[in-house]
Protein backbone atom coordinates (compact mmCIF):
# COMPACT_ATOMS: atom_id res chain seq x y z
CA UNK A 1 0.00 0.00 0.00
CA UNK A 2 1.51 3.83 -0.47
CA UNK A 3 0.31 7.28 -0.61
CA UNK A 4 -2.69 7.30 -2.82
CA UNK A 5 -1.03 10.30 -4.49
CA UNK A 6 1.02 7.93 -6.21
CA UNK A 7 -1.12 5.77 -7.39
CA UNK A 8 -1.96 5.85 -10.84
CA UNK A 9 -2.75 2.49 -12.59
CA UNK A 10 -2.35 2.29 -16.72
CA UNK A 11 -6.53 1.73 -16.64
CA UNK A 12 -7.29 5.32 -14.75
CA UNK A 13 -5.24 7.00 -17.41
CA UNK A 14 -6.23 4.86 -20.16
CA UNK A 15 -9.94 5.55 -19.10
CA UNK A 16 -9.42 9.29 -18.47
CA UNK A 17 -7.48 9.67 -21.94
CA UNK A 18 -11.17 7.56 -23.32
CA UNK A 19 -13.37 10.39 -21.35
CA UNK A 20 -11.54 13.05 -22.35
CA UNK A 21 -11.60 12.38 -25.85
CA UNK A 22 -14.88 11.66 -25.81
CA UNK A 23 -15.68 14.63 -24.09
CA UNK A 24 -14.67 16.34 -27.14
CA UNK A 25 -16.77 14.58 -29.09
CA UNK A 26 -19.52 14.70 -26.74
CA UNK A 27 -19.59 18.62 -26.62
CA UNK A 28 -19.76 19.40 -30.04
CA UNK A 29 -21.94 16.23 -30.67
CA UNK A 30 -24.44 16.33 -28.53
CA UNK A 31 -27.21 17.70 -31.01
CA UNK A 32 -26.72 15.33 -33.57
CA UNK A 33 -26.61 12.43 -31.36
CA UNK A 34 -30.17 13.50 -30.47
CA UNK A 35 -31.23 13.16 -34.11
CA UNK A 36 -30.91 8.97 -34.01
CA UNK A 37 -29.51 7.19 -37.49
CA UNK A 38 -28.01 10.27 -38.74
CA UNK A 39 -25.43 9.48 -40.81
CA UNK A 40 -22.43 11.82 -38.84
CA UNK A 41 -23.74 10.27 -35.98
CA UNK A 42 -22.49 7.02 -37.45
CA UNK A 43 -19.44 8.21 -38.31
CA UNK A 44 -18.52 9.98 -34.53
CA UNK A 45 -19.94 7.02 -33.32
CA UNK A 46 -17.24 5.04 -35.00
CA UNK A 47 -14.69 7.50 -34.76
CA UNK A 48 -15.25 7.44 -30.41
CA UNK A 49 -15.51 3.81 -30.79
CA UNK A 50 -11.92 4.05 -32.27
CA UNK A 51 -11.71 5.63 -28.72
CA UNK A 52 -13.36 3.19 -26.68
CA UNK A 53 -11.05 0.82 -27.77
CA UNK A 54 -8.78 2.14 -24.82
CA UNK A 55 -10.62 1.75 -22.36
CA UNK A 56 -10.77 -1.71 -22.77
CA UNK A 57 -6.94 -2.78 -23.76
CA UNK A 58 -6.97 -6.04 -25.51
CA UNK A 59 -10.19 -5.62 -26.95
CA UNK A 60 -10.30 -4.88 -30.68
CA UNK A 61 -13.50 -2.37 -30.28
CA UNK A 62 -15.99 -2.31 -27.81
CA UNK A 63 -19.11 -4.37 -28.25
CA UNK A 64 -22.29 -2.14 -29.01
CA UNK A 65 -23.87 -2.34 -25.87
CA UNK A 66 -20.36 -1.67 -24.06
CA UNK A 67 -20.17 1.33 -25.82
CA UNK A 68 -23.78 2.58 -24.52
CA UNK A 69 -22.28 2.17 -21.51
CA UNK A 70 -19.63 4.44 -22.29
CA UNK A 71 -21.81 7.17 -23.90
CA UNK A 72 -24.26 6.44 -20.38
CA UNK A 73 -20.83 7.56 -18.23
CA UNK A 74 -20.86 10.62 -20.19
CA UNK A 75 -24.58 11.54 -20.05
CA UNK A 76 -24.79 10.88 -16.28
CA UNK A 77 -21.49 13.09 -15.28
CA UNK A 78 -23.16 15.89 -17.92
CA UNK A 79 -26.41 15.44 -16.32
CA UNK A 80 -25.60 15.29 -12.76
CA UNK A 81 -22.80 18.29 -13.02
CA UNK A 82 -25.91 20.36 -13.99
CA UNK A 83 -28.42 19.30 -11.16
CA UNK A 84 -25.52 19.44 -8.88
CA UNK A 85 -24.47 22.98 -9.35
CA UNK A 86 -28.47 24.32 -11.05
CA UNK A 87 -31.09 22.59 -9.81
CA UNK A 88 -33.27 23.53 -6.86
CA UNK A 89 -35.83 21.47 -6.92
CA UNK A 90 -38.04 23.54 -6.41
CA UNK A 91 -37.22 24.95 -3.03
CA UNK A 92 -37.74 28.42 -4.11
CA UNK A 93 -41.33 27.73 -2.38
CA UNK A 94 -39.44 27.51 1.09
CA UNK A 95 -36.30 30.04 0.37
CA UNK A 96 -38.34 32.50 -1.32
CA UNK A 97 -41.80 31.76 -0.69
CA UNK A 98 -41.88 31.08 2.93
CA UNK A 99 -38.37 32.93 4.29
CA UNK A 100 -38.83 35.31 2.05
CA UNK A 101 -34.77 35.50 2.05
CA UNK A 102 -34.65 36.90 -1.63
CA UNK A 103 -36.10 39.94 -0.34
CA UNK A 104 -33.37 40.95 2.32
CA UNK A 105 -30.52 40.45 -0.51
CA UNK A 106 -32.47 43.22 -2.67
CA UNK A 107 -32.86 44.88 0.17
CA UNK A 108 -35.90 48.20 0.57
CA UNK A 109 -34.81 50.20 -2.71
CA UNK A 110 -35.23 47.49 -4.93
CA UNK A 111 -38.64 46.52 -3.48
CA UNK A 112 -37.77 43.87 -0.59
CA UNK A 113 -36.83 44.98 3.32
CA UNK A 114 -33.61 46.25 5.23
CA UNK A 115 -30.83 47.45 3.36
CA UNK A 116 -30.21 44.61 1.15
CA UNK A 117 -26.94 42.31 0.30
CA UNK A 118 -23.98 43.93 -1.26
CA UNK A 119 -21.17 42.24 -2.64
CA UNK A 120 -18.68 42.91 -0.08
CA UNK A 121 -21.42 41.34 2.52
CA UNK A 122 -21.90 38.08 0.45
CA UNK A 123 -18.26 37.30 0.13
CA UNK A 124 -17.70 38.11 3.63
CA UNK A 125 -20.44 35.04 4.50
CA UNK A 126 -18.55 33.10 2.52
CA UNK A 127 -20.69 33.09 -0.97
CA UNK A 128 -18.62 32.53 -4.06
CA UNK A 129 -18.85 33.76 -7.31
CA UNK A 130 -18.08 31.92 -10.54
CA UNK A 131 -15.78 33.67 -12.49
CA UNK A 132 -16.67 31.74 -15.90
CA UNK A 133 -20.23 33.26 -16.18
CA UNK A 134 -18.92 36.59 -15.63
CA UNK A 135 -19.23 38.94 -19.15
CA UNK A 136 -15.69 40.11 -20.27
CA UNK A 137 -16.59 43.70 -18.98
CA UNK A 138 -17.17 42.48 -15.49
CA UNK A 139 -14.07 40.50 -15.20
CA UNK A 140 -12.06 43.62 -16.23
CA UNK A 141 -14.25 45.55 -14.02
CA UNK A 142 -13.33 43.09 -11.12
CA UNK A 143 -9.66 43.04 -11.77
CA UNK A 144 -9.43 46.95 -11.85
CA UNK A 145 -11.41 47.48 -9.25
CA UNK A 146 -14.17 49.73 -11.02
CA UNK A 147 -17.07 47.08 -9.88
CA UNK A 148 -19.16 48.44 -6.94
CA UNK A 149 -18.97 45.51 -4.40
CA UNK A 150 -20.93 47.86 -1.98
CA UNK A 151 -23.91 48.05 -3.95
CA UNK A 152 -26.66 45.53 -3.63
CA UNK A 153 -27.55 46.54 -6.98
CA UNK A 154 -24.05 44.43 -8.28
CA UNK A 155 -25.62 41.69 -6.00
CA UNK A 156 -28.55 41.62 -8.46
CA UNK A 157 -26.50 41.88 -11.28
CA UNK A 158 -24.58 38.86 -10.36
CA UNK A 159 -27.57 36.61 -9.52
CA UNK A 160 -29.10 37.36 -13.09
CA UNK A 161 -25.92 36.04 -14.73
CA UNK A 162 -26.24 33.31 -12.36
CA UNK A 163 -22.88 33.69 -11.04
CA UNK A 164 -23.73 33.23 -7.10
CA UNK A 165 -22.37 29.76 -6.88
CA UNK A 166 -25.34 27.62 -5.12
CA UNK A 167 -27.98 30.44 -5.28
CA UNK A 168 -30.84 30.57 -8.05
CA UNK A 169 -32.59 33.84 -8.32
CA UNK A 170 -35.35 34.48 -10.47
CA UNK A 171 -36.32 37.39 -12.16
CA UNK A 172 -39.69 38.99 -13.53
CA UNK A 173 -39.76 40.34 -16.91
CA UNK A 174 -39.07 43.83 -15.43
CA UNK A 175 -36.11 42.53 -13.82
CA UNK A 176 -37.43 42.08 -10.49
CA UNK A 177 -36.36 39.11 -8.36
CA UNK A 178 -39.06 37.31 -7.24
CA UNK A 179 -38.09 34.60 -5.59
CA UNK A 180 -34.54 32.46 -5.11
CA UNK A 181 -33.34 28.88 -4.17
CA UNK A 182 -30.11 26.80 -3.33
CA UNK A 183 -28.52 24.10 -4.97
CA UNK A 184 -26.26 21.77 -3.89
CA UNK A 185 -23.10 23.60 -4.87
CA UNK A 186 -23.91 26.28 -1.92
CA UNK A 187 -21.99 24.41 0.72
CA UNK A 188 -20.15 21.82 -1.77
CA UNK A 189 -18.67 23.67 -4.07
CA UNK A 190 -16.36 26.76 -3.63
CA UNK A 191 -13.93 28.13 -6.47
CA UNK A 192 -10.56 28.98 -6.92
CA UNK A 193 -10.10 32.55 -6.39
CA UNK A 194 -8.29 32.79 -9.33
CA UNK A 195 -9.87 36.19 -10.26
CA UNK A 196 -9.74 37.18 -6.30
CA UNK A 197 -10.25 35.97 -3.02
CA UNK A 198 -14.39 34.31 -3.04
CA UNK A 199 -14.34 35.08 -7.41
CA UNK A 200 -13.20 32.12 -9.74
CA UNK A 201 -13.85 28.80 -11.06
CA UNK A 202 -16.14 26.54 -9.66
CA UNK A 203 -14.29 23.57 -7.42
CA UNK A 204 -17.51 20.77 -7.15
CA UNK A 205 -16.84 18.94 -3.99
CA UNK A 206 -15.18 20.74 -1.92
CA UNK A 207 -16.27 22.01 1.49
CA UNK A 208 -17.25 25.93 1.21
CA UNK A 209 -15.74 26.28 4.91
CA UNK A 210 -15.76 29.81 4.40
CA UNK A 211 -20.15 30.31 4.17
CA UNK A 212 -21.87 30.98 7.40
CA UNK A 213 -25.15 29.17 6.37
CA UNK A 214 -26.95 30.74 9.62
CA UNK A 215 -25.51 34.32 9.61
CA UNK A 216 -27.26 33.99 5.39
CA UNK A 217 -30.27 32.16 6.93
CA UNK A 218 -30.81 34.56 9.87
CA UNK A 219 -31.43 37.59 7.20
CA UNK A 220 -34.80 35.82 6.46
CA UNK A 221 -37.42 38.13 6.65
CA UNK A 222 -39.93 35.36 7.63
CA UNK A 223 -38.21 32.80 10.23
CA UNK A 224 -41.66 32.46 12.31
CA UNK A 225 -42.46 28.99 10.29
CA UNK A 226 -39.35 27.58 10.98
CA UNK A 227 -39.89 29.00 15.09
CA UNK A 228 -43.72 27.08 14.73
CA UNK A 229 -41.56 23.81 13.81
CA UNK A 230 -39.37 23.99 16.36
CA UNK A 231 -41.87 24.70 18.94
CA UNK A 232 -39.90 28.17 19.92
CA UNK A 233 -39.92 31.89 18.94
CA UNK A 234 -37.78 33.91 16.15
CA UNK A 235 -35.50 35.14 18.37
CA UNK A 236 -34.97 31.49 19.69
CA UNK A 237 -34.28 30.19 16.02
CA UNK A 238 -31.91 33.39 15.12
CA UNK A 239 -29.78 32.65 18.20
CA UNK A 240 -29.34 28.76 17.05
CA UNK A 241 -28.55 30.23 13.98
CA UNK A 242 -26.13 32.50 14.50
CA UNK A 243 -24.19 29.98 16.53
CA UNK A 244 -23.41 27.72 13.27
CA UNK A 245 -20.58 30.47 12.56
CA UNK A 246 -18.61 29.50 8.96
CA UNK A 247 -18.31 26.11 7.53
CA UNK A 248 -21.15 24.49 9.47
CA UNK A 249 -25.06 23.45 8.92
CA UNK A 250 -27.31 21.49 11.14
CA UNK A 251 -29.50 18.77 8.98
CA UNK A 252 -30.58 17.37 11.99
CA UNK A 253 -32.08 20.42 13.63
CA UNK A 254 -35.57 19.65 11.63
CA UNK A 255 -35.81 16.02 13.05
CA UNK A 256 -34.86 16.91 16.91
CA UNK A 257 -35.11 20.27 17.70
CA UNK A 258 -31.54 20.49 19.05
CA UNK A 259 -29.78 23.89 18.70
CA UNK A 260 -27.21 23.22 21.09
CA UNK A 261 -24.66 20.55 22.58
CA UNK A 262 -25.29 20.00 26.28
CA UNK A 263 -21.93 21.91 27.01
CA UNK A 264 -23.39 25.21 25.55
CA UNK A 265 -21.87 25.05 22.04
CA UNK A 266 -23.63 24.70 18.80
CA UNK A 267 -24.73 21.50 17.73
CA UNK A 268 -23.99 21.72 14.08
CA UNK A 269 -21.48 19.94 12.23
CA UNK A 270 -18.83 21.08 9.44
CA UNK A 271 -19.75 20.72 6.12
CA UNK A 272 -17.73 17.93 4.53
CA UNK A 273 -16.36 17.46 1.14
CA UNK A 274 -18.26 15.72 -1.56
CA UNK A 275 -15.30 14.34 -2.96
CA UNK A 276 -13.70 11.20 -3.09
CA UNK A 277 -16.98 8.83 -1.50
CA UNK A 278 -16.78 6.24 -4.42
CA UNK A 279 -16.68 3.10 -2.58
CA UNK A 280 -17.30 4.57 0.76
CA UNK A 281 -20.46 2.43 2.19
CA UNK A 282 -22.13 4.72 5.11
CA UNK A 283 -22.05 8.61 4.75
CA UNK A 284 -22.30 11.76 6.56
CA UNK A 285 -20.60 12.07 10.02
CA UNK A 286 -22.40 9.63 11.45
CA UNK A 287 -23.33 7.18 8.65
CA UNK A 288 -27.33 8.14 7.77
CA UNK A 289 -26.80 6.00 4.49
CA UNK A 290 -25.54 5.82 1.30
CA UNK A 291 -25.08 8.91 -0.54
CA UNK A 292 -28.08 8.58 -2.74
CA UNK A 293 -29.94 7.68 0.37
CA UNK A 294 -28.63 11.47 1.57
CA UNK A 295 -28.96 13.33 -1.42
CA UNK A 296 -32.99 12.53 -1.29
CA UNK A 297 -32.94 13.56 2.31
CA UNK A 298 -30.89 16.66 2.07
CA UNK A 299 -33.18 17.30 -1.42
CA UNK A 300 -36.13 17.19 0.24
CA UNK A 301 -35.73 17.60 3.98
CA UNK A 302 -33.01 20.55 4.36
CA UNK A 303 -33.42 22.19 1.07
CA UNK A 304 -37.54 22.00 0.85
CA UNK A 305 -36.87 20.86 -2.69
CA UNK A 306 -40.26 18.72 -4.12
CA UNK A 307 -39.91 14.92 -4.00
CA UNK A 308 -40.30 11.69 -2.12
CA UNK A 309 -38.32 10.93 0.83
CA UNK A 310 -39.00 7.31 2.39
CA UNK A 311 -37.09 6.24 5.94
CA UNK A 312 -39.30 5.34 8.54
CA UNK A 313 -36.13 5.44 11.09
CA UNK A 314 -37.47 9.04 11.42
CA UNK A 315 -40.52 7.54 12.98
CA UNK A 316 -38.50 7.13 16.26
CA UNK A 317 -40.16 10.01 18.17
CA UNK A 318 -37.62 9.54 21.41
CA UNK A 319 -34.86 10.30 18.42
CA UNK A 320 -36.32 12.51 15.89
CA UNK A 321 -39.50 14.18 18.21
CA UNK A 322 -39.85 16.46 15.49
CA UNK A 323 -39.18 14.59 12.69
CA UNK A 324 -42.25 11.75 13.83
CA UNK A 325 -44.88 14.35 14.51
CA UNK A 326 -44.47 15.51 10.90
CA UNK A 327 -43.82 12.38 9.27
CA UNK A 328 -40.66 13.33 7.91
CA UNK A 329 -39.62 9.84 6.90
CA UNK A 330 -42.93 10.03 4.74
CA UNK A 331 -42.54 12.62 1.92
CA UNK A 332 -44.64 11.83 -1.02
CA UNK A 333 -45.32 13.64 -4.44
CA UNK A 334 -46.61 12.45 -7.38
CA UNK A 335 -44.44 10.87 -9.73
CA UNK A 336 -44.87 13.66 -12.43
CA UNK A 337 -44.74 16.53 -10.30
CA UNK A 338 -41.61 15.09 -8.11
CA UNK A 339 -38.41 17.06 -9.32
CA UNK A 340 -35.86 15.54 -6.84
CA UNK A 341 -36.18 11.64 -7.59
CA UNK A 342 -35.77 11.85 -11.34
CA UNK A 343 -32.13 13.46 -11.02
CA UNK A 344 -30.70 11.25 -8.08
CA UNK A 345 -29.27 8.89 -10.34
CA UNK A 346 -27.16 10.98 -12.27
CA UNK A 347 -26.76 13.06 -9.47
CA UNK A 348 -25.22 9.97 -7.44
CA UNK A 349 -22.74 9.68 -10.36
CA UNK A 350 -21.87 12.40 -10.52
CA UNK A 351 -20.60 12.99 -7.07
CA UNK A 352 -18.61 9.69 -6.97
CA UNK A 353 -17.11 10.72 -10.35
CA UNK A 354 -15.38 13.67 -8.26
CA UNK A 355 -11.82 13.11 -7.29
CA UNK A 356 -10.80 14.13 -4.38
CA UNK A 357 -8.08 16.81 -5.34
CA UNK A 358 -4.02 16.08 -5.04
CA UNK A 359 -2.41 18.37 -2.45
CA UNK A 360 -0.27 21.07 -4.11
CA UNK A 361 3.38 20.25 -4.95
CA UNK A 362 5.81 21.50 -2.08
CA UNK A 363 2.31 21.39 0.16
CA UNK A 364 3.93 18.52 2.34
CA UNK A 365 7.25 16.90 3.07
CA UNK A 366 7.38 14.09 0.94
CA UNK A 367 10.49 12.12 2.73
CA UNK A 368 8.49 12.70 5.97
CA UNK A 369 4.85 11.56 4.43
CA UNK A 370 6.82 8.61 3.34
CA UNK A 371 7.40 7.69 6.88
CA UNK A 372 4.33 8.67 7.91
CA UNK A 373 3.10 6.07 5.44
CA UNK A 374 4.57 3.19 7.26
CA UNK A 375 2.94 4.74 10.44
CA UNK A 376 -0.03 4.59 9.37
CA UNK A 377 -0.07 1.20 8.33
CA UNK A 378 2.47 -0.15 10.96
CA UNK A 379 2.95 1.31 14.83
CA UNK A 380 -0.12 3.57 14.90
CA UNK A 381 -2.12 1.28 13.27
CA UNK A 382 -4.67 3.70 11.82
CA UNK A 383 -5.22 1.45 8.49
CA UNK A 384 -7.20 -0.53 10.93
CA UNK A 385 -9.92 1.72 10.64
CA UNK A 386 -9.03 4.13 7.46
CA UNK A 387 -8.43 1.48 4.59
CA UNK A 388 -6.42 2.53 1.96
CA UNK A 389 -7.77 3.87 -1.14
CA UNK A 390 -11.03 5.12 0.44
CA UNK A 391 -9.66 5.35 4.20
CA UNK A 392 -12.87 3.97 5.21
CA UNK A 393 -13.65 0.82 5.80
CA UNK A 394 -14.96 -1.32 2.93
CA UNK A 395 -18.22 -2.63 4.62
CA UNK A 396 -20.21 -0.81 7.99
CA UNK A 397 -17.84 1.50 8.48
CA UNK A 398 -19.39 2.90 11.81
CA UNK A 399 -17.75 3.26 15.36
CA UNK A 400 -19.34 3.95 18.78
CA UNK A 401 -18.46 7.64 20.00
CA UNK A 402 -15.67 5.61 22.59
CA UNK A 403 -13.76 3.80 20.25
CA UNK A 404 -12.25 6.91 18.54
CA UNK A 405 -12.56 9.18 22.22
CA UNK A 406 -15.09 11.70 21.42
CA UNK A 407 -19.07 12.22 23.56
CA UNK A 408 -21.62 10.31 22.22
CA UNK A 409 -24.25 13.77 21.30
CA UNK A 410 -24.32 14.02 17.72
CA UNK A 411 -23.65 10.17 17.32
CA UNK A 412 -26.93 9.65 19.18
CA UNK A 413 -28.33 11.85 16.22
CA UNK A 414 -28.16 9.69 14.25
CA UNK A 415 -29.66 6.36 13.90
CA UNK A 416 -26.44 4.14 14.69
CA UNK A 417 -25.40 5.93 17.33
CA UNK A 418 -21.78 6.16 15.95
CA UNK A 419 -20.01 7.56 14.08
CA UNK A 420 -18.77 6.68 10.71
CA UNK A 421 -15.12 6.79 9.84
CA UNK A 422 -14.31 9.49 7.60
CA UNK A 423 -12.50 9.14 4.38
CA UNK A 424 -9.13 11.24 4.59
CA UNK A 425 -8.69 11.63 0.92
CA UNK A 426 -8.00 15.87 0.18
CA UNK A 427 -8.23 16.79 3.77
CA UNK A 428 -5.74 19.79 3.05
CA UNK A 429 -8.84 21.25 1.08
CA UNK A 430 -10.80 21.35 4.29
CA UNK A 431 -8.46 22.50 7.07
CA UNK A 432 -10.38 25.59 7.90
CA UNK A 433 -12.97 25.00 10.87
CA UNK A 434 -11.20 21.80 12.21
CA UNK A 435 -11.19 17.89 11.92
CA UNK A 436 -13.71 15.75 13.55
CA UNK A 437 -17.39 16.52 12.80
CA UNK A 438 -17.55 19.24 15.09
CA UNK A 439 -14.01 20.72 14.41
CA UNK A 440 -12.83 20.00 17.88
CA UNK A 441 -9.38 19.51 16.50
CA UNK A 442 -7.51 22.54 15.26
CA UNK A 443 -5.32 21.08 13.49
CA UNK A 444 -3.92 17.76 12.09
CA UNK A 445 -0.93 17.69 14.57
CA UNK A 446 -4.21 18.21 17.32
CA UNK A 447 -5.82 14.64 16.20
CA UNK A 448 -2.69 13.18 15.95
CA UNK A 449 -2.45 13.61 19.49
CA UNK A 450 -5.36 12.81 20.56
CA UNK A 451 -5.04 9.09 18.78
CA UNK A 452 -1.62 8.61 20.65
CA UNK A 453 -3.02 9.32 23.45
CA UNK A 454 -6.10 7.39 23.17
CA UNK A 455 -4.39 4.19 21.73
CA UNK A 456 -0.98 4.65 23.64
CA UNK A 457 0.82 4.64 20.77
CA UNK A 458 3.63 5.98 21.95
CA UNK A 459 4.40 7.99 18.93
CA UNK A 460 7.34 10.51 19.49
CA UNK A 461 6.86 14.05 18.63
CA UNK A 462 8.74 13.23 15.15
CA UNK A 463 6.75 10.74 14.54
CA UNK A 464 3.22 12.33 15.03
CA UNK A 465 5.28 15.02 12.70
CA UNK A 466 5.49 12.69 9.89
CA UNK A 467 1.78 11.13 10.30
CA UNK A 468 0.66 14.78 9.74
CA UNK A 469 2.73 14.73 6.29
CA UNK A 470 1.32 11.78 5.40
CA UNK A 471 -2.44 12.78 6.03
CA UNK A 472 -1.54 16.13 3.79
CA UNK A 473 -0.29 13.96 1.20
CA UNK A 474 -2.73 12.21 0.49
CA UNK A 475 -5.31 13.20 -2.30
CA UNK A 476 -6.01 11.54 -5.99
CA UNK A 477 -3.82 12.11 -8.78
CA UNK A 478 -5.65 11.84 -11.66
CA UNK A 479 -4.04 12.32 -14.49
CA UNK A 480 -4.54 14.78 -17.43
CA UNK A 481 -5.03 12.66 -20.78
CA UNK A 482 -2.65 14.70 -22.81
CA UNK A 483 0.37 13.32 -21.06
CA UNK A 484 -1.01 9.86 -20.43
CA UNK A 485 1.50 8.17 -22.53
CA UNK A 486 4.67 10.15 -20.57
CA UNK A 487 2.55 9.53 -17.39
CA UNK A 488 2.44 5.64 -18.45
CA UNK A 489 6.49 5.67 -18.35
CA UNK A 490 7.13 8.22 -15.25
CA UNK A 491 4.29 6.01 -13.48
CA UNK A 492 6.97 2.92 -13.63
CA UNK A 493 8.98 4.86 -11.68
CA UNK A 494 6.93 7.18 -9.44
CA UNK A 495 4.25 4.40 -8.29
CA UNK A 496 4.99 2.75 -4.90
CA UNK A 497 2.59 0.50 -4.66
CA UNK A 498 3.64 -2.77 -2.99
CA UNK A 499 1.04 -4.86 -4.40
C1 LIG B 1 -26.75 24.14 3.64
C2 LIG B 1 -25.55 23.38 3.37
C3 LIG B 1 -25.70 22.10 2.57
C4 LIG B 1 -26.38 21.91 1.39
C5 LIG B 1 -27.20 22.90 0.59
C6 LIG B 1 -26.14 20.53 1.02
N1 LIG B 1 -25.35 19.93 1.95
FE1 LIG B 1 -24.56 18.08 1.81
N2 LIG B 1 -23.88 18.23 3.72
C7 LIG B 1 -23.94 19.34 4.51
C8 LIG B 1 -23.56 18.98 5.86
C9 LIG B 1 -23.47 19.91 7.06
C10 LIG B 1 -23.29 17.60 5.86
C11 LIG B 1 -22.93 16.72 7.06
C12 LIG B 1 -24.25 16.26 7.66
C13 LIG B 1 -24.13 15.41 8.89
O1 LIG B 1 -23.22 14.58 8.99
O2 LIG B 1 -24.98 15.58 9.78
C14 LIG B 1 -23.47 17.17 4.47
C15 LIG B 1 -23.20 15.87 4.03
C16 LIG B 1 -23.24 15.50 2.70
C17 LIG B 1 -22.73 14.27 2.18
C18 LIG B 1 -21.96 13.21 2.94
C19 LIG B 1 -20.48 13.39 2.74
C20 LIG B 1 -19.67 12.30 3.38
O3 LIG B 1 -18.51 12.55 3.74
O4 LIG B 1 -20.17 11.19 3.55
C21 LIG B 1 -23.03 14.25 0.85
C22 LIG B 1 -22.71 13.15 -0.14
C23 LIG B 1 -23.74 15.48 0.55
N3 LIG B 1 -23.84 16.22 1.69
C24 LIG B 1 -24.26 15.80 -0.68
C25 LIG B 1 -25.12 16.87 -0.88
C26 LIG B 1 -25.93 17.05 -2.08
C27 LIG B 1 -25.93 16.15 -3.30
C28 LIG B 1 -26.63 18.20 -1.90
C29 LIG B 1 -27.71 18.75 -2.81
C30 LIG B 1 -28.82 17.84 -3.04
C31 LIG B 1 -26.24 18.74 -0.61
N4 LIG B 1 -25.36 17.88 -0.03
C32 LIG B 1 -26.68 19.94 -0.11
C33 LIG B 1 -24.32 20.60 4.08
C34 LIG B 1 -25.07 20.84 2.93
C1 LIG C 1 -11.38 2.80 15.53
C2 LIG C 1 -11.32 3.31 14.17
C3 LIG C 1 -10.35 4.45 13.91
C4 LIG C 1 -8.98 4.44 14.08
C5 LIG C 1 -8.10 3.34 14.62
C6 LIG C 1 -8.52 5.73 13.60
N1 LIG C 1 -9.57 6.48 13.18
FE1 LIG C 1 -9.46 8.34 12.42
N2 LIG C 1 -11.52 8.48 12.46
C7 LIG C 1 -12.36 7.47 12.85
C8 LIG C 1 -13.70 8.00 12.96
C9 LIG C 1 -14.93 7.23 13.35
C10 LIG C 1 -13.62 9.39 12.65
C11 LIG C 1 -14.75 10.43 12.70
C12 LIG C 1 -14.77 11.06 14.10
C13 LIG C 1 -15.71 12.23 14.20
O1 LIG C 1 -16.17 12.75 13.20
O2 LIG C 1 -15.99 12.67 15.32
C14 LIG C 1 -12.22 9.64 12.33
C15 LIG C 1 -11.72 10.87 11.95
C16 LIG C 1 -10.40 11.12 11.58
C17 LIG C 1 -9.90 12.35 11.05
C18 LIG C 1 -10.72 13.61 10.80
C19 LIG C 1 -11.24 13.70 9.38
C20 LIG C 1 -12.04 14.93 9.11
O3 LIG C 1 -12.51 15.10 7.98
O4 LIG C 1 -12.23 15.77 10.01
C21 LIG C 1 -8.56 12.19 10.83
C22 LIG C 1 -7.61 13.22 10.25
C23 LIG C 1 -8.22 10.86 11.26
N3 LIG C 1 -9.35 10.23 11.71
C24 LIG C 1 -6.94 10.33 11.22
C25 LIG C 1 -6.58 9.15 11.87
C26 LIG C 1 -5.22 8.76 12.15
C27 LIG C 1 -4.00 9.55 11.74
C28 LIG C 1 -5.30 7.59 12.83
C29 LIG C 1 -4.16 6.79 13.43
C30 LIG C 1 -3.40 7.48 14.43
C31 LIG C 1 -6.71 7.25 12.95
N4 LIG C 1 -7.46 8.22 12.37
C32 LIG C 1 -7.20 6.11 13.58
C33 LIG C 1 -12.01 6.17 13.08
C34 LIG C 1 -10.71 5.74 13.37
Amino acid sequence: MSRNVFRRPLAVVLVAAFLATVCVHWAWGRDHRRKKHHAEDAQQQSEAAGDLRLAAPGAKQLAPFDQQIAFNTLDMINQGRQTFRFDTFGDESFWGGVLQLHKAIEGHKFGGVGDGVSPATALAVGLKVDSEALPAHVVQGLRHGTVDLNDPATTLALLKLNAVVGILAKFDRGGALTTMGITCALCHSTVDNSLTTGVGRRLDGWANRDLNVGAIVSLAPNLQPVADLLGTDVAGVRKVLMAWGPGKFDAELFLDGKGFRPDGKTAAVLIPPAFGLAGVNLHTWTGWGSVTHWNAFVANLEMHGKGTFFDPRLDNANKFPIAARNHFGHIHTDPDDDLISPKLPALHFYQLSIPAPAPPDGSFDEAAAERGDKLFEGKANCARCHVPPTYSEPGWNLHTPSEVGVDDFQAKRGPEDRYRTSPLKGLWTHTKGGFFHDGRFATLADVVAHYNQLFNLNLTAGEQRDLVEYLKSLGDEVPSPKDADEDHDHDKHKNRDKD
